[in-house]
């Protein structure tokens, strides 16, 4: 179920709240840079310090921070500290958050034409993603699409790695393993179609909530990359991973659009020319985060498995055809995928 209007109200005040008590952050007072003329720009993230998106947005902060004298740096507030994802977008869009990590699914609720980006198999790989979601020329209208109605400018994105199966029960090896379990997947009409087409029954929930989904039997079964299976200990209570590798998940970086107007020519080149810094960095991280993070689980008790990737592809071949429904989308998946020839 996608999240009402309603909850994300509840969910956005409740934030405002907490902001509040983080003292609004627009000093230099916890010595991370946005000196007394400085502004410092609140980023909520759902990851642990740990995991690469939060040192590549650490190290975009001060790299932004120095290249600007101090007059622009940037605050990062992991685990979901500023709200789960839903929540965090509508504080960007109404300006009391100025940045924010969002996962694909969460903008298709707002421009449907982000749901090709979100489909299995549309990106071959890492690198193959990287170079369609950072082409101004596939991408240009699509990030600007939600300027007018949401006041939210998309930067670009961070991957997601190839997402796999993990279960509280047993390996997977076909989607016929999979059939009547509850499976966790992101707020998303496509996701929620992903867990149905394998045979599962699909649980819609924030990132934050599954350890204890996994845990208290909520939820049998999610999704997700080797490095959020780690950082979120989801091994502890789900230890059986199954290498489906059904897509590459894609992140994206967004930011108000009032505050990104207010930059002047010369901060917002040094913010633009950081900001590829950063998602360059992600990228190589990305590899070594994702080994570690097996050896890691496997230590920690966790199972891996091959599975059979055909019988995956088959059922969820389908998705594109059924989610593709204007000539926007076609004309995205069309440039996705004539990038990867
Ligand atoms: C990944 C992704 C997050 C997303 C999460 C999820 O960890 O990087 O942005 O929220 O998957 O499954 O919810």
């Amino acid at each position: 179920m996608r999240p009402t209007k309603a909850t994300i109200l509840t969910m956005a005040t409740a934030s405002a709240l907490v902001l509040a008590a983080c003292g609004g952050g627009d000093t230099a007072a916890d010595g991370d840079g946005g000196g007394a003329d400085g502004r410092s720009l609140r980023l909520a993230l759902n990851q642990t310090e740990e995991h690469p998106s939060f040192i590549a947005l650490e190290n975009f902060g001060s790299t932004l921070d120095e290249a600007t004298d101090g007059r622009w740096s940037i605050d990062v507030y992991p685990n979901e500290t500023l709200g789960a994802q839903a929540e965090a977008l509508q504080l960007v869009s109404d300006g009391s958050v100025e940045m924010a990590i969002v996962s694909g699914p969460q903008l298709e609720n707002l421009n449907e034409d982000f749901v090709v980006f979100n489909l299995p198999k549309v990106f071959d790989d890492v690198e193959h993603q990287m170079s369609v979601i950072h082409d101004p020329e596939i991408t240009g209208d699509l990030y600007a699409s939600l300027e007018q109605s949401n006041s939210v400018t998309v930067l670009g994105g961070f991957t997601q790695g190839a997402r796999s199966v993990y279960t509280t029960f047993g390996p997977v090896t076909t989607p016929d393993d999979l059939a009547g379990k509850k499976m966790r997947v992101q707020e998303s009409d496509l996701h929620i179609a992903m867990a149905e087409a394998l045979g599962a029954s699909a649980t819609p929930m924030a990132y934050g909530e599954l350890y204890t989904g996994l845990q208290s039997g909520v939820v049998d079964a999610a999704e997700n990359n080797e490095v959020s299976f780690h950082t979120q200990r989801h091994y502890e209570v789900a230890p059986h991973w199954s290498q489906t590798n059904h897509l590459v998940g894609l992140d994206y970086l967004i930011i108000n659009s009032d505050v990104l107007a207010e930059m002047s020519e010369e901060d917002r080149a040094a913010f633009d020319e950081a900001w590829t810094a950063a998602h360059e960095e992600h990228t190589e991280l990305w590899m070594t985060a994702t080994e570690e993070a097996i050896a890691a689980a496997e230590a920690g008790g966790a199972t891996f498995n091959e599975v059979d990737e055909a019988a995956f592809d088959a059922v969820l071949a389908p998705l594109a055809e059924e989610f593709i429904t204007n000539e926007s989308q076609q004309a995205l998946f069309d440039a996705a995928r004539a990038a990867a020839e």
